[in-house]
């Protein structure tokens, strides 16, 4: 199987999997407790259909956005995601070389492996810095002014993640960063030397958004243990009003997903939510993003943008939740199996296929630009007609 037999989310996966060691593949590919909401994502979508209409002129279609002041030429981008150089050597610079030649967005994660500095002097493709909130301040106070300093374009707060997920794919494997593999996961890696070799043979692993404040040499430090050890989980809406002021800028909130918090993240002067159940990686039984959108839609949308990402593998999903009305939709493993299938050639045949999907939908959908989807575009599978 090659890159050119991809045609879609499952095909990159299979890939990915068979190129991967097994506990990072299942780091990716897993999710919390019996990832229900996992699975629940994908199919949630399925619940509504889309009503084309016919006839309408479709020859030219523009399907860019703009969220939070950034121009996207399409209205999906790629999600932050941690520790990409595990999944292939070029890491977060093939994510951000593949975002810029589509003209989106791409978000660097606290648990990067590339500086955020780096990726914005290398792609001048709108960025985000993810950030998680440690219990040092003074780790955050110097984090927020270094993205502003590096001139990142959108602060992005994860909210989701007060305590790590129970994901029990990483237990079994003992997938931790440095690696502390059980011996069972140990030889999952034997199975998988040309992904030895080629991560041997390349740059030093390193998490440069936390190096200097983080000592990552005792030891391992799991996913789940930098959540909840490192991760302050007295973080509260006075916490998050303060960053507001001292970011001053483009400041969105990751994870909301209750009407009350919408609300609030408005209050404090929040100009985006994304709604997000962290790809189900985190509460699992949780609603998924796209059920909960037209509530939270209906409650803020004029006041704030809404976004949303979890689940999203198709370009039928991306139309569903920008008609339900998200003004942009995040993708996380979407571009992360691409990315491990076959680095930055992977994330852009990925991102061309969605891409692809988006327009061809749109003309049967009779529609030339996003603005013309809007919820009368959607229909429930059981609502009958009075
Ligand atoms: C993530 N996600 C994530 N989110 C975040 O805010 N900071 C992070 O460091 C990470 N890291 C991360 C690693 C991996 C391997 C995955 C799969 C996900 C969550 C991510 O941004 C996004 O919310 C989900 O991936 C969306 O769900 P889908 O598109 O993967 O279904
Ligand atoms: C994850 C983190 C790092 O989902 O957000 O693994």
């Amino acid at each position: 199987m090659r890159l050119n037999d991809c045609h879609n989310f499952q095909d990159f996966r299979e890939l990915a999997r068979r190129r991967l060691p097994g506990p990072i593949f299942n780091y990716i590919d897993g999710a919390a407790d019996d990832e229900v909401t996992y699975r629940k994502n994908t199919s949630s979508f399925e619940a509504v259909d889309l009503v084309p209409d016919v006839l309408r002129g479709v020859a030219d279609i523009d399907m860019s956005v703009t969220v939070m002041g950034q121009k996207l030429e399409t209205p999906f981008y790629c999600s932050p995601t941690a520790l990409q150089r595990l999944f292939h050597h070029k890491g977060e610079k093939a994510v951000g070389a593949a975002a810029s030649k589509f003209g989106t967005m791409f978000g660097c994660s606290s648990l990067g492996t590339t500086s955020l500095e780096e990726l914005r002097k290398t792609y001048d493709t709108p960025q985000a810095y993810q950030f998680y909130f440690h219990k040092d301040r003074g780790l955050n106070r110097a984090m927020l002014s270094r993205a502003k300093d590096s001139g990142v374009d959108v602060m992005m707060l994860t909210v989701d993640t007060i305590t790590g997920g129970n994901r029990e794919r990483d237990l079994r494997t003992g997938f931790s960063i440095p690696m502390r593999l059980t011996l069972g996961g140990m030889a999952q890696f034997a199975l998988k030397p040309a992904w030895g070799v080629n991560y041997m043979l390349h740059e030093k692993f390193r998490l440069p958004q936390l190096e200097e404040h983080v000592d990552m040499s005792e030891g391992a430090v799991s996913i789940g243990k930098y959540f909840s050890e490192m991760l302050d989980q007295s973080m509260d809406w006075d916490d998050v009003a303060e960053m507001v002021r001292q970011w001053d800028g483009q400041f969105c909130l990751k994870g909301v997903m209750s009407v009350e918090d919408a609300r609030r993240a408005v209050d404090i002067g929040c100009t985006g939510i994304i709604l997000s159940n962290h790809g189900g990686r985190q509460l699992d039984g949780s609603r998924t993003p796209f059920d909960q959108l037209g509530e939270i839609v209906d409650a803020v949308g004029d006041k704030i943008d809404v976004l949303m990402d979890s689940g999203v593998q198709r370009g039928t999903h991306v139309l569903k939740a920008l008609a339900m009305g998200a003004k942009a939709v995040g993708v996380g493993r979407a571009y992360l199996y691409p990315l491990a299938a076959a680095g930055q050639p992977g994330v852009e045949r990925a991102l061309s296929l969605l891409r692809a999907e988006i327009e061809r939908d749109m003309k049967l959908m009779g529609v030339r630009t996003i603005a013309e989807l809007s919820r009368d575009k959607l229909r429930t599978a059981h609502a009958l007609a009075a």
